[in-house]
C-alpha cells in the first residue's frame, strides 16, 4: 500500500485555504481539518460565556475554562463534510460569523489556547493522511510534514471573496468592514509573539490573485501527486 504524507497548507485568512485543502483530501482519499475551525470554536465559547466582545477580553477566565471546551468534527451525512461540534453542539455556522472573525485573532494569540489545541491536531495527524490548513501548520504543528504549501492573494481579492460568502449566507456587511477585518487579521496574526504566520522552510507559495479554483487544484494536486510519489520511490 502507498505510504500516506501529510500535507499543511499555511497563509494568510481567505485565501480559499479550506477549499483547496477540502478538494485534495477528497481526492486523495485523505482526512481534512481545518484547524480555523478549531480557534473559531474556542472564540465562540468565550463569547458565549461572556469572557470577550468589543471592548473587553478576560484572558484568564478563558485560560481556566480551556479544560471544559471540546472540539470535535463530525462528517455531515448529507454534503459529506466535516463539520466542527463545540461541547457536543454543531457550530459550523455560527463560527464564521463575522462577529466571531472579529474576536478569534485575538483569542488565537493566546499562548494556551494554541497549546492545546496544537496537541490535539498533532495526534489527528498521529497517522498521516491528512490535510490540514491554518497559520502555523508547516512551523509548528507539523514542521517535518512531506509537502507544505503557503497561500497568499492580495488583500482586495481575498476580501471581495470573503464579502460575497457572507452576503451568500445572508449576513448583512459591508465590502469595507470586511476588508478592514481581513487587513486586521494578517497584521495580529503575523505580528504575534506565538507561533505568527510566516511561510514555513521549504514551503511552496501559491499566488492564487490570478488564478481560477480548478486552475489552482490542478496546480496543487499535481504537486500533491510527486509529493507522494517521492516518498514511495
Ligand atoms: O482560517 P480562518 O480564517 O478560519 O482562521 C481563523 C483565525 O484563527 C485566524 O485569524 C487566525 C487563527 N488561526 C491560527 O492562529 N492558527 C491556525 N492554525 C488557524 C487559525
Amino acid at each position: 500500500m502507498s505510504k500516506k504524507i501529510i500535507i499543511a497548507i499555511d497563509g494568510y485568512s481567505s485565501t480559499g485555504k479550506s477549499t483547496v485543502a477540502r478538494q485534495l483530501a477528497k481526492s486523495l482519499g485523505y482526512i481534512y481539518v481545518d484547524t480555523g475551525a478549531m480557534y473559531r470554536s474556542v472564540t465562540l465559547y468565550a463569547m458565549q460565556k461572556g469572557y470577550i466582545d468589543q471592548s473587553h477580553f478576560d484572558k484568564e477566565a478563558l485560560e481556566k475554562s480551556l479544560p471544559l471546551i471540546r472540539i470535535r468534527f463530525e462528517v455531515n451525512p448529507v454534503n459529506g463534510l466535516a463539520e466542527v461540534i463545540l461541547n457536543g453542539v454543531n457550530v459550523e455556522k455560527e463560527i464564521r460569523r463575522l462577529d466571531v472573525s472579529r474576536l478569534v485573532s485575538l483569542v488565537a494569540a493566546v499562548s494556551l489556547v494554541r497549546k492545546k489545541l496544537v496537541e490535539q491536531q498533532q495526534l489527528m495527524g498521529s497517522d498521516k493522511g491528512i490535510v490540514m490548513d491554518g497559520r502555523d501548520i508547516g512551523t509548528v504543528v507539523f514542521p517535518d510534514a512531506e509537502l507544505k504549501l503557503f497561500m497568499t492573494a492580495t488583500a482586495k481579492d481575498r476580501a471581495e471573496r470573503r464579502y460575497k460568502e457572507l452576503l451568500d449566507r445572508g449576513e448583512q456587511v459591508t465590502y469595507e468592514d470586511v476588508l478592514k477585518n481581513v487587513v486586521n487579521r494578517d497584521h495580529i496574526d503575523s505580528t504575534r509573539k506565538d507561533s505568527p504566520l510566516k511561510k514555513a522552510k521549504k514551503a511552496i507559495t501559491i499566488d492564487n490573485s490570478n488564478l481560477t479554483l480548478i486552475e489552482q487544484f490542478d496546480h496543487i494536486f499535481t504537486i500533491a501527486q510527486q509529493a507522494i510519489k517521492k516518498i514511495n520511490t
